[in-house]
């Protein structure tokens, strides 16, 4: 592919997609219930990214009391009961159909009270979802991550955590221009009730909202516009024994989901060293296939942009200059402006 190309083909995926998002509609084991924000917090901050940099106007920062649900979250009407197995997703908002912006998707809950009106203090990811498709520097900044396309964030509820209720955090993370400092952090929260478990404490380490993310993190502070066709860090702090890992750093083992195993294995970091080389993610003995069946995940054809030998193959694996790459990244924000 000529740069020209390259080009064209970045901007002509980004301008048929819809590129600024939120998550509003609620779907258990990929149906729909609910209606616009029954189960999930209705936020003041539109389909807007929340940045670190650059914040867009009206918008906050990852350091931001508000970051754990969004600007201004208030409390839903419904609380949604779920059981271990158990697919959740939080689908986009105002007629968005696919996130088109590269980076990783994961989920969070925070134990509460009462999921109507707590906040939520001690947040632990259940669910992360990295590369799924693996292929060359191009395709890291489009197709390779298992969110592409897609038109939720979903992860599965896990069998080792208690009964009650939580907040459900759901994260999409656009990596587009995360080289100069501004990744774009998509949040909404769902109220859950679980049910059916038997774990009397949560398994793992928890963060706290602000706080888990700064600038300077690996995995936010990271170029996909250099000749990277991989992830190595994920965001954040490992996912929960009993959690799930979709994907894996490079994509080297496809879409493939696996349940992070009992308190023994480091999930992120493991998955991170191990999958890089090619191996699957943790030891991941699949244990939710006890607990329920696995999501079914259907996946468009493998890359169209994965490196090709040729004369093509220089401008896939196209490493772009600090300023082009800016370009190119503004020109995916400038999308937004027009919705
Ligand atoms: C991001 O990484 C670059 C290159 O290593 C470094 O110069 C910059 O200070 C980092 N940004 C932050 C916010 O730490
Ligand atoms: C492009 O990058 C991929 C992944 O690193 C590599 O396998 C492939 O050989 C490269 N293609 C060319 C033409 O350099």
């Amino acid at each position: 592919m000529k740069t020209a190309g390259t080009l064209a083909a970045i901007l002509g995926l980004v301008s048929s997609v819809s590129a600024h998002y939120t998550f509003d509609k609620l779907l258990l084991n990929d149906k729909q219930v609910g209606g616009d924000n029954t189960y999930i917090r209705k936020h003041s901050n539109g389909y807007m990214p929340i940045k670190f940099k650059n914040i867009p106007s009206g918008s906050i920062s990852p350091l931001d009391a508000d970051f754990a649900c969004n600007k201004g979250a208030t409390g839903a009407a419904q609380v949604i009961t779920v059981k271990a197995g158990d697919k959740i997703g939080l689908r986009q908002a105002f007629g968005a159909n696919g996130i088109q912006h590269p980076g990783p998707s994961q989920i969070y809950i925070a134990p509460v009270n009462d999921a109507k009106k707590d906040k939520g203090s001690d947040w632990y990811k259940i669910h992360q979802s990295l590369i799924c498709r693996q292929g060359s520097p191009e395709s890291l900044r489009t197709t390779a991550w298992c969110s592409w396309d897609e038109n939720n964030v979903w992860g599965i509820i896990p069998a080792t955590i208690p009964n009650g209720q939580y907040l459900l955090r759901a994260e999409h993370i656009g990596l587009h221009g995360a080289h100069d400092g501004q990744a774009e952090f998509y949040v909404s929260c769902a109220q859950i009730q679980v049910t059916g478990n038997t774990a009397t404490s949560m398994p793992g380490t928890a963060v706290k909202f602000p706080g888990a993310y700064q600038a300077g993190d690996a995995a936010l502070n990271f170029s996909l516009w250099g000749r990277s066709t991989s992830y190595l860090v994920a965001p954040g702090p490992d996912v929960i024994p009993g959690g799930t890992i979709r994907g894996s750093a490079s994509g080297a083992g496809g879409d493939k989901l696996q349940t992070v195993g009992g308190g023994k294995v480091s999930s992120s970091s493991t998955s991170g060293t191990k999958s890089a080389e090619g191996s699957p993610v943790p030891s991941a003995a699949a244990t939710h296939t006890a607990s329920g069946a696995l999501p079914s995940v259907s996946l468009p054809a493998a890359t169209a942009t994965a490196g090709k030998p040729g004369k093509e193959g220089k401008g896939c694996n196209r490493s772009y200059p600090r300023r082009a790459a800016a370009a190119l990244a503004a020109r995916i924000d400038a999308e937004h402006a027009e919705q």
